[in-house]
């Protein structure tokens, strides 16, 4: 009987050993495999652009990705959006319009600016679909990236 029981408190020993290694090696990939590859690598301009459109508060009006306040539109694209880029983001710096403040910013911090949202531009599209109504009334997505899961090519 006592041979038996420590023969148990062995196994034991042997199967919570096997665990505690086991979760100490499914930790360290957790929680060190692939997430710096995802952070996109921002130019030192372009952080100093960061920086310029959180201390401006540009966000509490515009959004990135769709996150941010509502007033004025998303900026994800700008920059790749063939009537826009960086002209016009700079002529609505400088003069504002509406509900938008103007900034006086000197060239290089428009650069920055810029430079920024050039560098979120670079990492995806947002809407990643555009929705053209046909004429027979029926609404036809087209993805505009290869990684969304129904992706249709534009025709
Ligand atoms: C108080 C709110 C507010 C703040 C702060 C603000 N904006 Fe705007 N912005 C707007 C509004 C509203 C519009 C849309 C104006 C219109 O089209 O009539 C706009 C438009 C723009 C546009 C043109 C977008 C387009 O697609 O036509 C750009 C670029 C822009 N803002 C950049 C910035 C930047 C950069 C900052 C920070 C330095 C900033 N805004 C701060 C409200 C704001």
């Amino acid at each position: 009987m006592k041979i038996k029981e420590s023969k148990k408190k062995h196994q034991n020993r042997i199967v919570i050993s096997v665990l505690v290694f086991t979760f100490i090696i499914y930790n360290y990939f957790v929680y060190s495999s692939g997430t710096e590859n995802l952070a996109p690598k921002l130019s030192k301009e372009a952080i100093s652009g960061q920086i310029l459109w959180q201390e401006n508060n540009c966000w509490t009006c515009h959004q990135l990705y769709g996150l941010g306040g509502y007033l004025g539109p998303d900026l994800t694209n700008i920059m790749s959006n063939p009537v826009k880029g960086e002209n016009y983001v700079k002529g609505f710096i400088n003069s504002g319009v509406k509900s938008m403040p103007k900034f006086n910013f000197t060239e290089k911090e428009k650069n920055q600016i810029v430079a920024f949202l050039r560098a979120v531009d670079k990492t995806g599209y947002f809407p990643d679909y555009q929705a053209n109504l046909q004429p027979n009334g029926w609404v036809e997505i087209n993805y505009k990236s290869a990684n969304s899961t129904n992706y249709q090519p534009k025709k």
